[in-house]
């Protein structure tokens, strides 16, 4: 056993007699139509690291790697055969399936399979034990949200994270693009979006409690050639890219870059910045028609740019107060005969279901949407606990679950001091390895409508992609896991043996130059002392 992660359905192998694979300079791979995105990912990921060319083969007969379609395997399944006369054949389900298999085989190589060029120039091909694997995935979305509004995350870092995501087989990466403290895409008919709203002149240092300032400037934006070049990249490694653009709340910066999105009638909009602090902000868009046709603008350009089935438009912690004050928003319900606030949130996020509906898509948002009637046909991110997902599965809504205290991994994974700006809950890698995607509540029917599960990554408390490793990373594989692999129920899990194959998967991870917490605690480099964040457990979680 090779140590893998995620842990797969079923290893026949190896044998006690030591027969093996060879991949030398002469390999060659097949593949059978359909299969060519998983050849080029091994041509140039793999290759590089082993040092060998890995060129396409003339037919399967002679090669030493052949990429095969097989229509009685499910969609993302597959079946890795290693050889010693046969050689290597990766046959899936699908295109997706074949590429999964590419990730197994990568991982039996060994860690050093992982770097980007070889270190043992003398070394005389590559050798893996005879054995037959046979895996598929528990859930179809396996995810992880990435924050780039509180912190911008550089294009090339956010490649890297596809990379890192399809090393854990994971399939969906949810790119939260625009909050109060900064918009991250360049909408074409909106300039000043990014022009304005990409940049703040000072950043919160810490949690928002914390009174240290960070005085550098912050700030950035993806081009639409850089988002096409990211789905691209993404859809390359069978991941889907899901966009979020959150409204009705979380929107200061769009406030910032055009004053009338905002409520004029209750407050001067004009004096709004970018937000430079965390926390839930009172400044939520006014419920107009002219804030609809300005966002369905936005939308139409996100739909051009991202192909994925589901858009997720946010939908949390937006407060009702300016709403309650504005004669415009009170003419609104009155207008639509609604009984209050949250009625209007829902009319709000059911007008932009309907419309993307009428384009072939659907409608993601935060578990408030549920909050004064679920448009029919949105699904529900469920992060406040489960509750939001179980409510949404039993109504016939499909859930992505997301709660907050399993697996949000802003949250701290230790409770010693050292921790670099330590905020929410304790979430240790054990914490993550039991946690359980589909509640106990739902009846077999209910859970199928959970698709899935992703981990969310807040970045307020992570100015770079070395402090964004180190929350994500390990418990990223813990969390792939669980996403992937039909484990018992949590109390049943070997959380020992994940251990113990956790201690091949850190090599795995230096060799890909993962900045991940070290089982032993942050090295005096990760550690941020002086900066407060969050320090009682059961405090209120969210910055
Ligand atoms: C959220 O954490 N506000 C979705």
């Amino acid at each position: 056993m090779t140590d893998l992660i995620p842990a797969p359905a079923a290893v026949d192998g190896p044998q006690g007699g030591g027969a093996v694979a060879r991949l030398h300079a002469g390999s060659t791979v097949h593949a059978a139509p359909g299969t060519e995105d998983t050849a080029q990912w091994l041509r140039v990921t793999l290759g590089p690291a082993l040092g060998l060319p890995l060129a396409p083969a003339d037919g399967a007969q002679a090669a030493a790697v052949r990429l095969v379609l097989d229509d009685a395997l499910a969609a993302e399944a597959y079946r890795l055969t290693v050889h010693s006369s046969h050689g290597i054949e990766l046959r899936g389900g699908s295109a997706a399936g074949v590429f999964w298999a590419a990730q197994t085989l990568r991982q039996l190589l060994g860690a050093e399979a992982f770097r980007s060029a070889p270190v043992d120039s003398g070394k005389d091909g590559w050798s893996i034990p005879e054995q037959v694997i046979d895996d598929a995935p528990r859930f179809g979305w396996r995810g992880l949200m990435l924050d780039v509004a509180r912190h911008f995350m550089p294009k090339a870092d956010v490649l890297r994270y596809l990379d890192l995501l399809a090393a854990h087989k994971l399939n969906v990466f949810h790119f939260h693009l625009t909050d109060d403290q900064g918009w991250r895409v360049e909408i074409k008919r909106h300039p000043r979006l990014t022009e304005v709203g990409s940049w703040r002149p000072r950043s919160k240092w810490g949690h928002r409690a914390s009174e240290l300032w960070n005085d550098t400037p912050h700030g950035g934006f993806y081009t639409q050639d850089d988002i096409r070049e990211i789905v691209a990249y993404a859809t390359a490694r069978h991941i889907t890219v899901v966009p979020e653009i959150d409204i009705p709340g979380h929107s200061q910066a769009a406030i910032a870059a055009y004053p009338e999105l905002g409520n004029t009638d209750v407050m001067d909009t004009t004096s709004l910045g970018v937000w430079d602090t965390w926390g839930v902000n009172p400044n939520i868009l006014a419920p107009t028609d002219n804030v609809l046709r300005f966002y369905e603008g936005v939308f139409e350009e996100l739909l051009d740019l991202f192909p994925s089935r589901f858009v997720h438009i946010g939908g949390d912690e937006a407060p009702k107060e300016q709403w309650k004050k504005s004669p415009a928003a009170q003419a609104r319900i009155a207008e639509l005969g609604l009984s209050g606030e949250d009625e209007l949130q829902s009319w709000f996020i059911r007008h932009f279901d309907s419309w993307l509906a009428a384009r072939g898509r659907r409608l993601i948002g935060w578990d408030e949407i549920l909050e004064g009637g679920l448009a029919p046909g949105a699904a529900v991110s469920s992060w406040r606990g489960y509750a939001g997902g179980i409510a949404a599965a039993k109504a016939g809504h499909d859930v992505v679950m997301c709660p907050e205290q399993q697996v949000y991994l802003d949250h701290r994974q230790d409770g010693g001091p050292d921790e670099p700006m330590p905020i929410g809950y304790v979430r240790t890698l054990e914490d993550v390895y039991r946690f359980e995607p589909v509640p106990p509540e739902l009846t077999e029917a209910e859970a199928r409508h959970v698709l899935g599960t992703q981990a969310n990554v807040w970045t307020e408390v992570m100015e770079n992609r070395g402090r964004v490793d180190y929350q994500v990373f390990p418990r990223l594989a813990a969390f792939a896991e669980v996403a992937w692999s039909a484990l018992p129920a949590p109390a049943e899990r070997d959380f020992t043996a994940f251990e113990s194959r956790m201690a091949t998967h850190y090599g795995r991870l230096d060799a890909l130059g993962v900045d991940y917490r070290p089982p032993g605690g942050p090295l005096p480099r990760q550690q941020r002392p002086g900066v407060i964040g969050r320090p009682i457990e059961g405090s209120p979680p969210n910055v």
